[in-house]
């Protein structure tokens, strides 16, 4: 399986919203395998296909939970709860760093790699994911619901991360 080159801040792709998945065949299954290897050959928690120069929707991720990773096809967010501030980055804009403000809680509905509906609770960091990587299939970057949006250096990402505002795996999504 191949690791794809990674598009960044800047690209026209990332600015698009991504289109609808109609039929889920063996292709796309490769291509979400793709992007999990990519995820993880950046030590990612999180990637949306534009970020691999794809517009269309599909988003994978793995909070090393000992979960296999979640490849989800036209997700959608259906229930939002709670609301937490928090550091965030994005593969997409290295070392560049913001405050924002995420529900705590989604519940998110879409298809899985085979083209069965699938409806997945996610709190804390895998609900930050899921927020950040559809908000990447809309087109949005963090960097425009992001306060306080600043380059930031590794000891003040270990003073946040001690302080609990920061997950380190929140740089790489
Ligand atoms: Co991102």
């Amino acid at each position: 399986m191949p690791t794809l080159p990674l598009t960044y801040d800047g690209n026209p792709v990332l600015r698009k919203k991504a289109q609808p998945i109609r039929v889920v065949d063996h292709l796309l299954e490769q291509m979400l395998d793709d992007m999990v290897e990519t995820m993880h050959a950046n030590n990612g928690v999180g990637l949306a296909a534009p970020q691999i120069g794809v517009s269309k929707r599909l988003i994978v991720a793995d909070i090393y939970d000992g979960e296999p990773p979640i490849r989800m096809v036209n997700p959608r967010i259906v229930e939002r709860e709670g609301s937490v501030v928090g550091v965030e980055g994005c593969l997409s804009i290295p070392n560049v760093y913001g405050d924002v403000e995420r529900a705590e809680r989604v519940v998110v509905k879409g298809l899985n790699e085979k083209g069965k509906a699938i409806t997945l609770t996610a709190e804390g960091l895998l609900a930050r994911v899921f927020q950040h990587e559809i908000d990447h299939l809309d087109g949005r970057l963090f960097t425009d619901v992001a306060t306080n949006i600043r380059e930031m250096t590794e000891e003040e990402l270990d003073e946040a991360a001690d302080e609990g505002r920061y997950e380190p795996a929140l740089g790489n999504i």
